[in-house]
């Protein structure tokens, strides 16, 4: 098994390439479901997620090729409209496929994804939209197993915000017959890119970007050419681990507009930060200082950099409070950055964090995605060497994250 070997304690100086947002990938690639015509991807990045994807939708008869960022899907020969457990148990984006199956080719067996490390995660807001939309659903040994002839437009309101929630039930109603309208809507910007590209493929959609879409059902959609848009977690994380160790970094080829809730937070620790219209600089010669924040919906500040911006407040002058109001157990990264000598305590949803003078590397292990993440942010500024274990997480949604690093200055590699 994989593990990074960080030695801590180096500036970071130079340009970041920033990868396709995975959370806009994993979507846009279900959507070429929805034709029978070629859909042509750009900017999708390099991940084990996308890997695990491509995998599924191949196993469905979509044709795929790859060549570099470049993913061109056909959906000509779709023969299986089946989502098994052992592709869903290691990525519960696999709910992706859903909406468009229904929608497309009336049917779909998707194994109902089982809880995960950050939480117990539901799809019931997924189950209900689409029973709104007339599809009859049964649960059969662990599968939801949903048909229906055509999906019926109709107003769906979901419980909550949801992200995935909202694509699946947008990428169902784009085909489905007469309008629907999807209040509560996620506002998330990976949502409004598929959007984007549904309307590229011929979908009617009104509200993209805000929490009300209304979605006017076609016969059906075509094939067209769209570029995933910039991984706005990636940039944050890049962004934290330059305020934690210091330096002068500029990321190349993302957005800043996307950012403003984490931008917001990096100013009040002390970043110096510049941007134009694809790139964000982050110039950081001071210890940070410590910002408290909470994790809500999109404009908000993003749940997936919670774990990261923890990492740089261990660290920072003064205390601050991180409260999590996504997922109920998205805190597993305390006790692995208190081994490095940070002064985190949980009070329920929120961890408050007395920032110390130093760190000192250890071994530590990657209990999910951005937990990993922001170990190895924690690294990076620790005195020592730490050595991040089971960094197949990380590999799952960040795009050669140690070549990235090593190429501004930090003393990091993969080792077996
Ligand atoms: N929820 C339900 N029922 C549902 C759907 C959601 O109770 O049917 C709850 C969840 O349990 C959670 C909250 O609603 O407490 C929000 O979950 P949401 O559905 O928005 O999360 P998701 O769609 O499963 C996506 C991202 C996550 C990101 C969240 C929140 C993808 C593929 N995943 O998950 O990304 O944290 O939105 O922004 O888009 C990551 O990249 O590390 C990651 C976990």
């Amino acid at each position: 098994m994989d593990k990074l070997l960080i030695a801590g304690g180096n500036r970071l100086s130079g340009e970041i390439l920033i990868s396709g947002a995975k959370n806009a990938a994993l979507p846009i690639l279900c959507a070429g479901l929805l034709t029978s015509d070629t859909v042509q991807l750009s900017n999708v990045p390099h991940l084990q997620d996308v890997n695990t994807m491509l995998k599924l939708l191949r196993q469905m008869g979509l044709r795929v090729e790859q060549d570099g960022d470049k993913v061109a899907l056909c959906g000509r020969a779709i023969d299986k409209l089946e989502a098994p457990y052992d592709l869903v148990k290691t990525m519960r984006a696999s709910i992706l496929v859903l909406g468009p199956l229904v929608a497309r080719f009336g049917e779909a067996r998707v194994s109902l994804p089982g809880g995960c490390a950050i939480g117990s995660r539901p799809v019931d807001q997924h189950i209900k939209g689409l029973q709104a939309m007339g599809a009859e659903i049964a649960i059969e040994a662990g599968y939801i197993h949903a048909r229906a002839k055509r999906l019926k437009g109709t107003r769906v309101m979901t419980d909550m915000i949801t992200v995935t929630g909202t694509e699946n039930l947008l990428m169902a109603a784009v085909l489905a017959e007469g309008t629907t309208v999807l209040e509560n809507a996620a506002r998330e910007p990976e949502v409004t890119d598929l959007a984007n590209l549904l309307v590229a493929m011929g979908a009617k959609i009104d509200g993209i970007g805000t929490d009300k879409l209304v979605i006017e059902g076609v016969e059906q959609l075509h094939g067209a050419a769209h570029q995933v848009i910039a991984d706005r977690i990636e940039t944050g994380t890049f962004l934290a681990a330059v305020a934690a160790a210091g330096g002068d970094v500029t990321l190349t080829n993302t957005r800043s507009d996307i950012l403003d809730a984490a931008l917001d937070k990096l100013r009040e620790a002390g970043v110096i930060l510049t941007s134009g219209p694809d790139w964000i600089r982050a110039q950081m010669s001071a210890r940070p200082k410590a910002v408290s924040f909470r994790t809500t919906e999109y404009p908000g500040f993003p749940t997936d950099m919670q774990a990261q911006f923890m990492a740089m407040n261990c660290l920072a002058e003064g205390s601050s409070r991180v409260t999590e109001t996504i997922f109920e157990n998205r805190f597993m990264h305390v006790q692995e950055l208190n081994r490095l000598g940070a002064a985190i305590d949980i009070d329920g949803h929120t961890a408050v964090v007395k920032g110390v003078d130093k760190l000192v590397g250890a071994p530590v292990m990657a209990t999910d995605l951005r937990a990993s993440a922001s170990l190895v942010i924690a690294g990076l500024a620790a005195e020592g060497q730490t050595l991040v274990d089971r960094i197949y997480h990380l590999d799952r949604g960040y795009d050669r994250m140690e070549v990235k690093l090593a190429s501004v200055g930090a003393d990091i590699a993969r080792v077996k």
